[in-house]
């Protein structure tokens, strides 16, 4: 037997001493070859292995599997999960038409690839992929006749698919272990829905658990970040895969409970890290809230009617809603478009796709028992209309996650009209036999269309599955990114407490801000008023993506800003020169937008209280986001006594008024801008007030071009725009609140070419009155404050 001479080779399963490992791996099997439980397939980058393990580990109950190579004890595929051998050793082998066979001591089958192709020639092989494929020995392997990945188990490996093909009809799917110890099929499964619109569901049985959205919708696409591959070509291929971010193992699992855990392997803490993980929470949760109910996810789920119904039982929400006006048929009603929603589940008869058609709305308004349809366009295919019928379910607000389609709901003409309706209906009387041909063509017409542009390649959209979560994360998932708040995570510490640096699924990086006390508000309030912030969004702001409350520590989830913050550049002798005149320029006009979008543009109208360069942080094109907005709303005014050491950091941004009687207005905010501004043109730091008067000393000497760094040569700027600048920033720290400008002023002046140099009058804190004032209200608090403002004198 050439068997035996091919395994000599073979490294052993398991209690396999190291040396062994490194010996010369087989990752292909041969006709005529066989396998037993001694031994296992290596594939020929190492990446995997293929042999037989005991579940649970001490019993009798042997299986064929592969797992990566490096973690041997967490199997990614079994091929007789509910078949296991028992008592016996266990042999893979061809059979006589070129199948695998698995087979007991007695030569009884427990398992086989089953293909109906017969091959004379057959060899197996595992790919470093870890896909195990059986094909003949002189055809491509794309030419397999089976393969693993084909029958996928409860894991997801990168390059797998999930979902339809035509080449071999199978609809892949995962599904659970029935327990961690118990390998054999489970209830759940996770797989994508092929009838209705595509998208990824949990399944209990038949029954949805939870589903990811569809695919179309443009909120889809405006989904964050990267990594899945989803495929819509429904002649061919309807699937989801995915790429793997890095080199390091990585798997996808639908777990026992029904979570689908996407994670990848830590070398150096030597365990799988949660990446993301993606389960039926709160308005995730299928069908919460009942047919032609809305669930709001805020932050705790609750139900609500569609507009135009109500809730059918007062005690049960859940229990869903009924029409409040019944007059939807050629009864002058109409459409309201409901912006940012999970379009309804559109499983079994609920919804009907039309390709090519622009008038969606005419062709729902003709048929009386069309509920709401959706605008779409399937790419390379084009626009398409969906429209739901029979029932609403499994609607949700996804404005929280910005990923929210628009939904048109048929009301009646007196729900419309409360709303003064813009849009006047006109009621088309359309022959019956359109009707039905829009009934009868509706669902082929795709398909068709489709087939007509068979040649063009399959539909390719790369987007991921975490536009489904919530503003609130698990501390799972945090702790994941962050590797347990370890300290080389650790990327400063803000006003509020530590900020850590994070990664979450497919490479997005993230920074964690640990407070280091409870907001004093109420939890709800609290968890509204991040909801609120979470919605300011602006380029020069830095986005807060998500909170997380567990025990006594509340976290926020904010984008990573890869090049930290300006005083990192601004404050240190070796990095100033790395910023020239014109990146200055534009990172005081950078914060100068951001902050008119706080003062005036947000629906909030944020004072951010807390300015300074230590706040500006630089994404990688150093261009300035402001962070830590929002934050004072959060935790109320600042207590200057407890916060000794906050005060004094930000104590040169603020305004004397503030400072002082902690009376702040949107032009304390201009004040910190205006210490900013002359603090970058200068690469100095206002400690104890030294800039501010050396800087109006200067202007009224006429000498403020002296102001300027040093690093900036003077063939970088021209003086009348230095000038202007420092102009500027005297104009905004100017003592008296009204005379400082309002930002869109200051916006103005900034994007003026020409203006002319504004009076000024003295800079605040600049004159005696207020510096013996400060001087005496803080030198009892401690000796640092002292000290720094002798220095600054
Ligand atoms: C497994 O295969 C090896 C090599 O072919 C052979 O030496 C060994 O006896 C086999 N073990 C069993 C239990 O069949
Ligand atoms: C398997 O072996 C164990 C002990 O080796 C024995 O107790 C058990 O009855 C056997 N089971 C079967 C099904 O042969
Ligand atoms: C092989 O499996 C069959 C069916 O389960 C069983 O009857 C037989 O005893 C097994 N052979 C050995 C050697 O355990
Ligand atoms: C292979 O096919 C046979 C006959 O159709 C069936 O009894 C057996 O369960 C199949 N095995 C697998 C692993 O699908
Ligand atoms: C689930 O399966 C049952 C029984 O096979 C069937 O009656 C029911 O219609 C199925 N439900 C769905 C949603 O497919
Ligand atoms: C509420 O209604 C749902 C759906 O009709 C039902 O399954 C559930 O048992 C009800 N709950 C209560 C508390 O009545």
């Amino acid at each position: 037997m050439t068997s035996n001479f091919m395994f000599n080779h073979l490294s052993l399963l398991c209690f396999v001493p190291l040396f062994l490992r490194h010996s010369i791996a087989v990752d292909i099997l041969k006709a005529g070859q066989s396998f037993n439980d001694t031994q296992v397939i290596v594939s020929a980058a190492e990446k995997f292995e293929l042999g037989f393990f005991t579940q649970p580990k001490s019993s009798n109950f042997k299986y064929l599997g592969i797992w990566y190579k490096s973690i041997p004890d967490d199997v990614v595929w079994v091929a007789n999960r509910d078949n296991p051998i028992l008592n016996s050793s266990a042999t893979l082998k061809f059979n006589t038409n070129g199948n695998l066979v698995l087979v007991n001591q007695t030569a009884q089958a427990f398992w086989s690839s089953n293909s109906t192709a017969s091959l004379l020639n057959p060899i197996a092989q595992l790919l470093d992929t870890g896909n195990f494929m059986l094909r003949d020995s002189n055809s491509r392997s794309e030419d397999y006749v089976w393969q693993s990945f084909n029958y996928p188990s409860d894991t997801l490996l990168p390059g797998m698919k999930l979902g339809w093909d035509s080449k071999t009809g199978l609809n892949r799917k995962l599904i659970s272990r029935k327990s961690q110890n118990d390998l054999s099929s489970g209830e759940l499964s996770y797989e994508v829905n092929l009838e209705g619109l595509a998208e990824l569901v949990v399944r209990k049985r038949n029954k949805t658990m939870f589903r990811g959205g569809p695919w179309f919708g443009d909120g889809f696409k405006r989904g964050r970040s990267k990594g899945g591959i989803f495929i819509y070509n429904p002649s061919f291929e309807i699937s989801f895969s995915y790429n793997a971010p890095t080199n390091d193992p990585y798997k996808v699992v639908l777990d026992s409970s029904g979570s689908v855990i996407f994670s990848v392997w830590s070398i150096e803490e030597n365990r799988w890290r949660t990446t993301y993980t993606f389960e039926g929470s709160g308005c995730e949760d299928y069908d919460l809230c009942g047919n032609f109910g809305l669930c709001s996810s805020g932050l705790v789920a609750s139900c609500g009617c569609l507009d135009g119904f109500e809730q059918k039982s007062a005690q049960n929400s859940s229990d869903g809603c009924v029409r409040k006006d019944e007059k939807i048929c050629r009864k002058g009603e109409g459409f309201r478009k409901m912006s940012d929603v999970k379009w309804p589940d559109s499983t079994g008869n609920l919804v009907k796709l039309k390709v090519g058609n622009k008038n969606c709305e005419t062709e729902c308004l003709n048929d009386c028992s069309c509920l709401a349809y959706g605008i779409l366009s399937l790419p390379n295919i084009g626009p398409a209309c969906a429209a739901w019928f029979d029932k609403l379910l499994d609607i949700r607000f996804a404005r929280d996650v910005g990923t929210g389609d628009d939904l048109f709901l048929r009301e009646a003409a007196s729900e419309l009209e409360q709303s003064e309706r813009k849009s006047i209906i006109v009621p088309v009387v359309v022959p019956i036999i359109s009707v039905l041909i829009f009934l009868v063509l509706i669902s082929f017409f795709i398909i068709r269309n489709v087939r007509r542009r068979a040649k063009d390649n399959g539909v390719t959209i790369t987007e991921d599955l975490i536009h489904e979560s919530e503003l609130e994360m698990s501390i799972a998932i945090i702790e994941a990114a962050t590797n347990n708040f370890s300290t080389s995570n650790k990327i400063g510490e803000g006003g509020f407490g530590p900020v850590y640096k994070g990664r979450l699924p497919f490479g997005e990086e993230i920074a964690v801000k640990k407070l280091a006390e409870r907001s004093r508000q109420g939890l709800e309030e609290f968890k509204n008023e991040v909801l609120l912030i979470s919605q300011l969004q602006h380029r020069n702001l830095v986005k807060l993506l998500g909170f997380c409350i567990h025990k006594e520590e509340t976290l926020l989830i904010y984008e990573y800003m890869p090049n930290k913050s300006l005083d990192y550049f601004l404050f240190d002798d070796g990095r100033r020169s790395l910023l020239n005149w014109q990146m200055r320029i534009d990172i005081i006009v950078g914060i100068a937008r951001g902050l008119l979008y706080l003062h005036r543009d947000s629906r909030l109208r944020i004072i951010h209280r807390d300015l300074k360069p230590a706040n500006i942080l630089l994404d990688k094109e150093m261009k300035p986001k402001i962070s830590d907005f929002g934050t004072a709303r959060m935790f109320g005014e600042y207590q200057m006594e407890t916060k000794t050491k906050r005060v004094i950091e930000t104590y040169g941004y603020m305004s004397p008024q503030y400072a002082m009687g902690g009376c702040f207005s949107f032009k304390s905010d201009v004040y910190s801008f205006g210490v900013m501004i002359l603090e970058i043109v200068s690469g100095k730091r206002n400690q104890g007030f030294f800039l501010l008067g050396h800087a109006w000393k200067l202007w009224n000497e006429g000498k403020a071009l002296d102001l300027m760094d040093g690093v900036l040569s003077r063939d970088q700027f021209q003086e009348c725009k230095a000038l202007k600048y420092i102009n500027i920033g005297l104009l905004c720290v100017q003592a008296r609140p009204e005379e400082r400008p309002i930002m869109s002023s200051v916006i103005s002046m900034l994007e003026n070419d020409n203006m002319p140099l504004i009076h000024l009058k003295g800079p605040g804190f600049y004159e005696e009155r207020f510096l013996s004032d400060i001087d005496s209200s803080f030198s009892t608090s401690n000796n640092v404050t002292i000290t720094l403002l002798e220095d600054g004198r």
